[in-house]
């Protein structure tokens, strides 16, 4: 069905406007319905994925796990805990407890990873393929959070590249150079000539993710690539420049790594998931973090945009009048690009107004989710 088809005006349909019960214990909340825009409209969308998340563990897991859940049907589940996700034997077990935290009214699926160290053994690779790990993660040492075990020398990790080009699995990467000397915003331009480059040159038949791209450069050089190479990139560098970290003072729950970047890299962002390259798709990189640990001095990175995830990609991509390219970008690419069936069933999106709660529980404290207490334009259908 083409968009066309798919958008639809509401014609005297105000069910939306009934909170439900995922969504009011999830704290968000659909404004008054008495005044909703007959002439609102509505995207239908086959359930869409997400191919990268941080959903962490224990307590801090159950509090987010259900709001990706009640969105998406599928999710790649990031490995860096601590200790990390470096077995295929703790992957399985990451996911039982993944599994034991989805509301039993949804369905959701976590795709695990393994997080890739200098010295993971190229067994390992096997036994995870075996256990149905999809990816393994490269985090250049020092990159991000929980990545101090990450990769110092990306040639160090070549027999395990070797041992993945084999079975098929996929290197997602945190696309950063970590050189104290190079500055913050060039990082991930850099990457992609000292590492990205000679690593696709050495394992052609390798399937590359380049995670949450935030540059122009990026986007280029994943257009211009073979179709071995996608990338994942977030709401919130669609939806944002770096002057939002900095406005009216620091606002530390707009920082996130890669950083926000110019607006000429917002645009071509844009441009590329609204294109319709197939090699574009959808990944949140939600990364929650409680909130006295973003409102500190030394504060960690990540933002925290899984409850309202799919409401700030239609606000992103109706920005520019692209949402009938949504559905490719959330719903199709990722899985053609991994290989796995798209989704049955759907999702609906309605053109009515959202409040983003200030907070909500996270383990024993509370998390602000990006754009508390604001008002999105688009809201899910229950
Ligand atoms: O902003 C980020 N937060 N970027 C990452 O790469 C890691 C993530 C986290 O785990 O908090
Ligand atoms: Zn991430």
């Amino acid at each position: 069905m083409d968009y066309v088809a798919k958008v639809s005006s509401l014609t005297g349909d105000v069910s939306t406007c009934h909170e439900d019960r995922t969504r009011a214990e999830l704290g968000c909340r659909q404004l008054a319905c008495e005044n909703a825009d007959m002439t609102a409209q509505t995207l239908t969308l086959t359930r869409p994925d997400d191919w990268h998340l941080h959903v962490r563990d224990g307590a801090a897991l159950a509090s987010v796990l259900p709001a990706t859940a009640r969105q998406f049907g599928r999710a790649i589940i990031m490995p860096n805990l601590r200790p990390p996700i470096t077995t295929a034997a703790q992957a399985q077990a990451y996911r039982e407890r993944i599994l034991n935290v989805v509301p039993p009214v949804l369905t959701f699926e976590p795709l695990m990873t393994l997080y890739l160290t200098d010295n993971l053994p190229p067994d390992e690779v096997v036994r995870a393929k075996a256990a149905g790990v999809v990816a393994l993660k490269l985090y250049p040492a020092g990159a991000t959070t929980n990545s101090d075990a990450g990769v110092t020398d990306i040639r160090k990790t070549y027999a395990t590249l070797e041992a993945m080009q084999r079975a098929g699995l996929l290197l997602l990467v945190h696309g950063e150079v970590t050189d104290p000397a190079i500055d913050l915003f060039d990082r991930e331009a850099a990457f992609i000539d000292q590492v990205l480059e000679p690593l696709r040159r050495d394992f052609p038949g390798l399937k590359i993710v380049f995670e949450h791209i935030t540059t122009r450069e990026a986007a280029q050089y994943v257009g211009s690539a073979d179709a071995n190479l996608g990338a994942t990139i977030t709401a919130h560098h669609l939806l944002y420049n770096r002057n939002a970290i900095f406005m009216g003072g620091l606002r530390p729950h707009y920082y996130c790594l890669p950083v926000l970047k110019r607006e000429v890299h917002r645009l071509a962002l844009l441009a590329a998931a609204t294109s319709g390259d197939k090699r574009f798709f959808l990944g949140t990189d939600s990364a929650p973090h409680a909130s006295q640990l973003k409102e500190q001095a030394v504060c960690g990175a990540g933002c925290y945009t899984a409850p309202c995830a799919m409401e700030l990609y239609a606000e992103a991509f109706d920005s520019v009048h692209a949402l009938n390219k949504l559905e490719a970008f959330a719903s199709f690419n990722g899985a053609d690009f991994y290989g796995l069936p798209r989704n049955i069933g759907t999702m609906t999106l309605v053109r009515a107004p959202l409040v983003v709660p200030e907070t909500l529980p996270f383990a024993d404290t509370v998390i602000k989710p990006l754009r508390a207490g604001e008002t999105l334009a688009w809201s899910l259908r229950a």
